[in-house]
């Protein structure tokens, strides 16, 4: 197991270079498999999630080549439609792979996915998308089988606009005879990234960004060189411990249309923000006026994956927040943490209560899940004293060299094995 120890208060100065969006890159990782010809993904952010996805391509058959930043994936001799249950268990992008192999194998085994345990995280829009289009599904013993002779357009109203349900039709409707139409579906920029991805290997999907996705079946796909959208997640986490910590940070790389809800809240908090073509410039020397209210909506509203690092923010900022969560149920576990740093926070349902006090206190905490993780990590960062930061392979799971980017940047934190 690994901790991180940092000694806060160091103002942050300089440039982050972002990288490639994870939840862009592990669905085309996915999507890898319709294709027998090579596919090289551009970029690509070292962290546990996809290094976890390569090695369930892996296991279906498929070669990975890393280079660099980049994986080339050659899916050409896959052979195996059962995704191995320990793997799925690290993964929820996992059930991403459902939609691809019944593509290629018309066959696919899958262990209920895992991921963070931010909320029951239900699959059943999944499920009822692939058997409209025309897959027999079975599930036993903690295992869903899907099988079908052949797959069939049709048309999918989803009862909420779910990334993962939205990408998975996506990759089963590919090849399937005739067209799909999804309606409903999530407008995250990361799907719109799918879309090109797949287009890209000879698909023809139109509508991405749009409540409505189309999903012409073809028959051939080809292979491709693609460079996935960069991570606004991670990109608003920097911005959001510049903002905390004070001093100036230029985030690189990012496309800024991508965030202009976090933007538009720290603009709120009076921090000062300068975009100039595709880097995000936040500069703050004072202590923060809170915004009152942060309600997480599905994309273009503000994202879930961001609430955690909002609400350490708000913490220290003067006034009072209230944060609702209205995607996943327990996305408050950080908030037990961030009281041992001094936070003064209420919990009840979907709702935090946010008094913000002067400063955090270094403390020893325990990160439950990526999200906030983070949030423990800028919190440590802001605070007076020394924390320590236990169980930071969640943190691994979405944020590639974390620490370095965050030294670079002045901070003094270290990463250490317990
Ligand atoms: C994706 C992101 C995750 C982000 C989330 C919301 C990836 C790899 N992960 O997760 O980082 O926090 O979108 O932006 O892209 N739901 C159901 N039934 C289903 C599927 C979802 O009820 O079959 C519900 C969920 O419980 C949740 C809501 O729909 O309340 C949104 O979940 P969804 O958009 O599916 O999130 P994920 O794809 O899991």
């Amino acid at each position: 197991m690994e901790k991180y120890i940092i000694n806060g208060g160091n103002k942050l100065y300089g440039s982050v270079k972002i990288q490639a969006a994870k939840n862009s890159v592990l669905p085309i990782l996915a999507a890898a498999v319709l294709t027998d010809e090579k596919v090289k993904i551009l970029n690509v952010p070292q962290i546990s999630d996809v290094k976890n996805m390569v090695k369930i391509l892996t296991c279906l058959g498929c070669k990975a080549v890393y280079e660099n930043n980049n994986i080339t994936i050659d899916s050409s001799s896959a052979d195996c439609y059962e995704i191995p249950s320990a793997l799925a268990h690290e993964l929820r992008s996992s059930v991403f792979l459902l939609g691809s192999v019944i593509s290629r194998f018309h066959m696919a085994k899958i262990a209920y996915p895992g991921g963070c345990d931010i909320g029951l995280r239900p699959v059943d829009l999944h499920l009822t998308g692939l058997k409209r289009l025309g897959v027999n599904i079975t599930e036993k013993n903690g295992y869903i089988l899907c099988k079908c002779d052949k797959l069939f357009g049709n048309e999918i109203m989803l009862d909420c606009p779910s990334v993962g349900a939205t990408e998975n039709i996506m990759l089963a409707a590919v090849k399937a005879e005739g067209t799909t139409v999804i309606k409903n579906a999530a407008r995250e920029p990361e799907i719109e990234d799918l879309q090109k991805f797949l287009n890209c290997i000879g698909a023809k999907v139109s509508g991405a960004g749009s409540g409505t996705v189309i999903i012409e079946g073809v028959q051939t796909l080809h292979g491709c060189e693609f460079l996935p959208i960069p991570d606004r997640i991670e990109a608003g986490t920097f911005l959001i411990a510049a903002a905390m910590c004070g001093g100036e940070v230029r985030a690189e790389g990012v496309y800024h249309e991508n965030i202009s809800s976090l933007i538009h809240k720290l603009r709120e908090n009076g921090c000062k923000i300068h975009i100039k073509d595709d880097k995000i410039i936040l500069e703050n020397n004072r202590r923060l006026a809170s915004v009152k209210t942060i309600e997480t909506q599905p994309y273009p509203g503000f994202p879930t994956d961001l609430q955690a690092q909002m609400t350490a923010l708000c913490c220290i900022c003067s006034g009072q927040s209230i944060i609702t969560e209205n995607l996943f149920e327990t996305r408050f576990k950080y908030v037990p943490e961030l009281r041992k740093m001094g936070a003064d926070i209420t919990v009840i349902d979907r709702n935090a209560f946010v008094r913000g006090v002067e400063k955090f206190k270094g403390a020893n905490v325990i990160a439950h899940d990526l999200r906030g993780g983070a949030a423990l990590v800028l919190a440590g960062l802001a605070a007076d004293g020394r924390s320590e930061v236990m169980d930071i392979s969640h943190i691994d799971r979405g944020y590639g060299s974390f620490e370095y980017k965050l030294r670079n940047l002045g901070a003094d934190i270290v990463r250490v094995t317990v």
